[in-house]
């Protein structure tokens, strides 16, 4: 491993500078097998700064109580940090209103309630939904499910070698019965960026909706939804440094407007009698029950962070991470990068020949370095690129380059136990 390569060692940077970001993370700090952490799983889920974590302790200290119910004061300010927390998500994606932002546990939950909302509402027995090759469990199994329950069919679109999505291919497969096209913004299994200025542009001179799942892009890159022009956008709270079990379902005000309720219950109702109900307003109608108040909070508060860190300058220093990590990694007989995608998030995932990734895991956690090994909820690109499972280490602001040559010298270690 060449000590001479760019960024070798962590430097104070005009953009970002990583070390003063780790500063914010408590739990950075620790060792884990007598060595120094290297968080290096952030595509399952980030670590949580102290301006998050004492903005949610701050709720339940000071001013635990349920909203848009109460007129005391505890209530009347929970329900004000909550809906705060919604004013900030929306002009964090650049959503036209707080209307259009529809709070839900997670990326998964949106997508299901996508499905089960406009998609059983709206769709009949050969029309088409189309997905990538590259998509997670997530993007995947809520459309076999309205599949089975309308008679729609599911189409996925191909994606080559390098695990980029085959545009010409999904062009020839938007048709008439088109009526979804619903693709991941990142793969968190290859890293793949998508065009999705190009996928959205071809579905929609089809008439077909679109929706994207930005699960591992939100704390990755800007995200503006009136510039994609998607009719739908969902990410997680606890990918984008927030709490886990809150996530945010964007939609077109008119989309959702015309939707059925996803879940009966408290707050999405106007009036109710035993004959008929009159639900609420957007986004009301889709937040049946008391919600993750904390959670929404918490994502406020991360929302704040990453905007303060900058999405250009994170995006900009989690490239050179990247580029640095690929480099080494391809020197390493014997590895074997998945997913070359010319346009990748800070995603690495490899196989080693002859090694279990689980084994890799497991080493690599004996020298204090966190990764994930596995299928990724994302079994049919396993198939695509013939591995049982991938290793894959994925980055955030926080990580550094030493912690990407503690990978690298790891990973060889790794091979030096089985050789
Ligand atoms: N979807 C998450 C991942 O990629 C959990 O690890």
């Amino acid at each position: 491993m060449s000590a001479e390569r760019s960024i070798h060692r962590t430097r104070p940077r005009p953009g970002l500078d990583a070390e003063r970001v780790r500063a914010d993370f408590p739990l950075l700090a620790q060792q884990v097998h007598g060595m120094p952490l290297a968080y290096l799983d952030n595509a399952a889920t980030t670590q949580k700064p102290r301006q998050v974590i004492e903005e949610i302790e701050r709720y339940y200290r000071e001013y635990n109580a349920n909203i848009h119910r109460g007129v005391h004061t505890l209530s009347m300010r929970a329900t004000e940090a909550y809906e705060r927390a919604r004013s900030r998500a929306a002009q964090f994606i650049n959503a036209t209103s707080a209307q259009e932002i529809v709070f839900v546990r997670g990326t998964t939950e949106a997508i299901n309630l996508v499905a089960q909302s406009w998609g059983r509402s709206r769709l009949q027995a050969g029309d088409e939904i189309l997905i990538s090759a590259m998509e997670h469990h997530s993007n995947i199994v809520p459309w076999q499910i309205l599949c089975g329950q309308t008679g729609a069919r599911l189409r996925v679109i191909p994606i080559n070698d390098a695990g980029e999505l085959i545009i010409e291919e999904y062009e020839r497969m938007l048709g008439e019965r088109t009526r979804l096209v619903a693709v991941g913004h990142i793969s968190n299994a290859l890293g793949t960026i998508n065009p999705l200025d190009r996928i959205i542009e071809l579905a929609r001179q089809r008439g077909a909706r679109t929706l994207i799942d930005g699960a591992q892009a939100a704390a990755h890159t800007r995200v503006d939804v009136q510039a994609l022009g998607c009719d739908f956008y969902a990410f997680s709270g606890h990918k984008l440094y927030g709490p886990t079990g809150i996530g945010v379902l964007y939609g077109r005000e008119a989309l959702l407007e015309e939707m059925p309720p996803y879940q009966g219950g408290g707050d999405m109702i106007k009036v109710v009698t035993f004959e008929r109900t009159e639900y609420n307003d957007l986004p009301y109608k889709f937040e049946a029950g008391t919600p993750h108040i904390a959670g929404g909070i918490g994502l406020g508060a991360a929302i704040d962070y990453v905007e303060r860190l900058g999405l250009d300058e994170i995006a900009a220093y989690e490239q050179e991470l990247l580029a640095y990590a690929t480099e080494a990694a391809r020197a390493i007989k014997g590895l074997r990068l998945i997913g070359t995608a010319a346009h990748k998030g800070a995603i690495l995932s490899f196989v080693l020949e002859g090694i279990h990734p689980h084994d890799i895991g497991t080493i690599l956690d004996h020298q204090g370095i966190a990764i994930r090994s596995g299928h990724h909820c994302a079994m049919p690109v396993m198939e695509r690129f013939g591995v049982p499972a991938t290793a894959r280490a994925s980055f955030a602001a926080y990580n550094t380059p030493v912690e990407v040559d503690r990978l690298i010298r790891g990973v060889e270690a790794v091979k030096k136990v089985f050789s």
